[in-house]
């Protein structure tokens, strides 16, 4: 097939996205078809898109060409109305299927994907409108609450709003203030106190027009990815030091990640039923994964959110996931091509 892989962007996530497009593009190619990867905002200008899906290709070459965008993104962002880098949509176009290895913002919000659908480009993931509420912890709260999934107790809050103590929140110390759609725990604060709550908040509304206060579940990190609504082995995942931030993120070394998930097998069947639950609630199409806590104090299991392009780098959790069930790395790109080519034979 002729496929590409889309990356990068703009994005608080482009750094990550780079890694899991060009595993992605290196997997794809292996197995045969003819991939190439390009970055959906600085796209490639040289291509021809006659000729570009031909043998020729270098992905080295595609991945410093890509890089060589990261320092002056900035001033592009500023001087540019369109989003789509040159010959981003002529390539799309040619492609028989694009792989969406983009995270965050313009890629996992569904606006991407609502752009595709009109112009009839095929792409990997769910549809614009499940990308969008998950995008949204706050909407997608919301869904959980209609649906009876379980999830920490949380209010929305908007810039310029009057500020509030934790009181008047009439939420308990401590709490956890995240940017609604934001990734990667960046601009997510732990709040002991209300000073701390004012300056998290701060923190959040720089990032966006609104956050998310919700009370701090004290207990382990588990996630589970669903494909094709069957649910895979869960990872625990144990920061070494502090909570699973950015640098515990990606950092190599610093989070010890255990799969299958060493937890009671009741308590595994619990978070794989909800995660499916989940799943069908907000309407996802092909795969997601899904984030979870288990309270240490009484083992109540709730449900943070939904990743709709959960990372895909070879050392990424869903991968991980995979391999627990014999599936490499190869196969699970190929297995999302097929599980996300259903929402078209849907509609055929
Ligand atoms: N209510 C909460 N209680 C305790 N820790 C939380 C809570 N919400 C988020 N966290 C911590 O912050 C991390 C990031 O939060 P999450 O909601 O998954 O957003 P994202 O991964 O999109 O940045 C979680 O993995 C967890 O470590
Ligand atoms: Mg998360």
């Amino acid at each position: 097939m002729k496929i590409v892989v889309l990356a990068a962007g703009t994005s608080t996530e482009r750094a990550v996205s780079i890694v899991s497009g060009t595993g992605i593009c290196r997997a794809l190619r292996a197995n045969g078809h003819q991939a190439i990867l390009v970055d959906i905002f600085s796209g490639w200008k040289e291509a021809d898109p006659e000729t570009a899906f031909d043998d020729a290709y270098d992905i080295d070459e595609a991945v410093r060409y890509i890089n060589s965008f990261n320092d002056h993104l900035e001033e592009e962002i500023a001087s540019r109305r369109e989003f789509f880098g040159p010959n981003v949509l002529e390539l799309c176009r040619r492609a028989d299927i694009v792989f969406l290895a983009l995270h965050g913002a313009n890629g996992e919000d569904g606006k991407v994907q609502a752009a595709f659908d009109l112009l009839g480009i095929r792409y990997t993931g769910t549809d614009y409108l499940s990308s969008a509420i998950s995008m949204d912890k706050s909407r997608t709260k919301q869904v959980f609450h209609e649906e009876g999934i379980s999830t920490p107790r949380g209010i929305t809050v908007f810039r310029g709003e009057k500020r509030r103590s934790s009181a008047e929140f009439g939420l308990d110390l401590p709490l956890i203030v995240k940017p609604c759609c934001g990734g990667s725990s960046v601009g997510v604060s732990i709040c002991h106190t209300d000073e701390e709550l004012a300056k998290g908040l701060d923190i959040a509304f720089r990032l966006e027009e609104s956050a998310l206060i919700e009370e701090f579940i004290e207990g382990d990190e588990l996630t589970c990815a669903v494909i094709d609504r069957e649910a895979y082995p869960i990872v625990l995942i144990c920061p070494k030091t502090g909570y699973y931030d950015y640098t515990n993120k990606y950092q190599a070394g610093c989070t010890d990640e255990f799969c299958p998930a060493p937890i009671p097998e009741e308590k595994t069947k619990e978070i794989q039923a909800l995660a499916i639950k989940a799943n069908d609630a907000l309407g996802i199409l092909g795969y997601a994964r899904f984030d979870f806590l288990m309270r240490r104090s009484d083992k109540k299991i709730y449900c943070l959110e939904c990743n709709t392009l959960p990372g895909m780098t070879p050392t990424s959790l869903v991968p991980l996931e995979a391999s627990v069930v014999g599936m490499d790395y190869v196969s699970l790109c190929e297995k999302l091509i097929e599980v996300s080519m259903k929402k078209y034979r849907k509609e055929a």
